[in-house]
């Protein structure tokens, strides 16, 4: 067992899940302003770059959003040989999240459930992070993945998504709306195609006059699903993204199920992640992939814990992957470990 597995892991796990979060993050951001203005260059062994929605990406393994949703330590990502890295999600204006205790370990099920509510310092102080973090010189890509703000009502989340990329829009390298998180009353509606259509077509306005008048281009958007879609739901979604040019997918989110789990936490609200989704989610994408036929990427998410869950990914049909709560379970070397043999295979 590895180091982590035997030492720190059981140290961490003695304490709250998010004070133990919040300690990582923390501790990560004060290194970060202390390392060298260039950091360590990307993780990129020999056949693992490849090319998707136009972006470079050193390797094909992400974090998921979540874990760094105010962008205080962008330049450790990197450093932990992630290929790229989905900060957020942010939302218009800053907010506190829910009541805590909101984040739960389901040690049985390598599986996390959290209700956070998109906790998160708002579109402005982030965009102002993102910025200082882009001029360092070996950068791994960055997306920015933007939710809806608790205060705005649901007739409104066009404006409000609209705010938010206004503001990040600049130190993005791909953007992911978030329509799916079960923590945001009413947010997963925000799932039905006429929903959608309002808002992402108001996003790809946006994007289109800023390119036109900065430097950089377009900026490719995906939204990111539920895995608790029904098929009929899911196929209507990759439709729609197909016919108003959507760049992609991000499959999935935490799932609202609870089926299987033994632990005696399985009965607390919000989102489950972790090895209860991996088939979930690892089904979706293979659907979505077949509908799509290579004209959207995606990237799949969802109980990678080992190069075998993300090999089942990318045969499924994704472009990239991420993960989040592997992380937690398998400790900081995860990344590298899943990296290396992909790239050999
Ligand atoms: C504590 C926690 C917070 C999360 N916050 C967000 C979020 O703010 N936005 C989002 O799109 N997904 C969020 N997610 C979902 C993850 O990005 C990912 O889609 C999900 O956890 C499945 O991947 P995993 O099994 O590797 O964790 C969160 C997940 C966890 C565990």
């Amino acid at each position: 067992m590895s180091l982590y597995g035997r030492v720190v892991r059981p140290t961490l796990f003695r304490v709250d899940p998010e004070r133990a979060h919040e300690a990582a993050i923390s501790a990560a951001a004060a290194a970060a302003r202390g390392a060298h203005i260039a950091g360590p260059r990307p993780f990129s062994p020999p056949g693992a770059a490849r090319e998707v929605m136009g972006i470079r990406f050193p390797n094909p393994v992400g974090l998921a959003a979540g874990f760094d949703k105010s962008a205080r330590a962008v330049a450790l990502w990197g450093a932990l040989g992630f290929g790229f890295a989905e900060i957020g999600s942010v939302t218009a204006l800053p907010q506190p999240g829910n009541e805590k205790p909101r984040v739960f370990r389901l040690t049985e099920d390598d599986a996390l459930i959290n209700r956070l509510g998109f906790n998160n310092d708002g579109a402005a102080v982030v965009a102002g992070r993102l910025a200082r973090a882009r001029r360092r010189a070996h950068r791994i890509p960055i997306g920015v993945n933007i939710g809806k703000s608790r205060a705005v009502p649901l007739a409104e989340a066009p404006a409000d998504y609209s705010a938010s990329l206004d503001r990040l829009w600049p130190h993005a390298d791909y953007v992911a709306v978030n329509v799916s998180s079960p923590n945001t009353p009413g947010l997963r509606s925000l799932q039905d195609t006429d929903a959608l259509d309002a808002i992402l077509r108001r996003l790809l306005d946006l994007d289109a006059g800023k390119a036109r008048a900065a430097p950089g281009g377009r900026r490719p958007m995906l939204v990111k699903l539920a895995p608790d879609l029904i098929d009929e739901q899911a196929d209507e979604i990759v439709d729609l993204a197909l016919d108003i040019g959507l760049a992609g997918l991000v499959i999935s989110n935490t799932t609202i199920a609870r089926e299987g789990l033994a632990s005696s936490r399985a009965g607390e609200p919000g989102g489950v992640s972790g090895r209860p989704v991996r088939e979930l989610s690892t089904a979706m994408i293979r659907r979505a992939a077949e509908r799509a036929r290579g004209r959207l990427a995606i990237i799949g998410v969802g109980g990678i814990f080992g190069p075998r869950d993300a090999v089942d990914k990318l045969d499924a049909g994704a472009d990239l992957v991420q993960l989040y709560t592997g992380l937690i379970y398998r400790g900081p070397g995860l990344p590298r470990a899943i990296v290396a043999p992909l790239a050999a295979r």
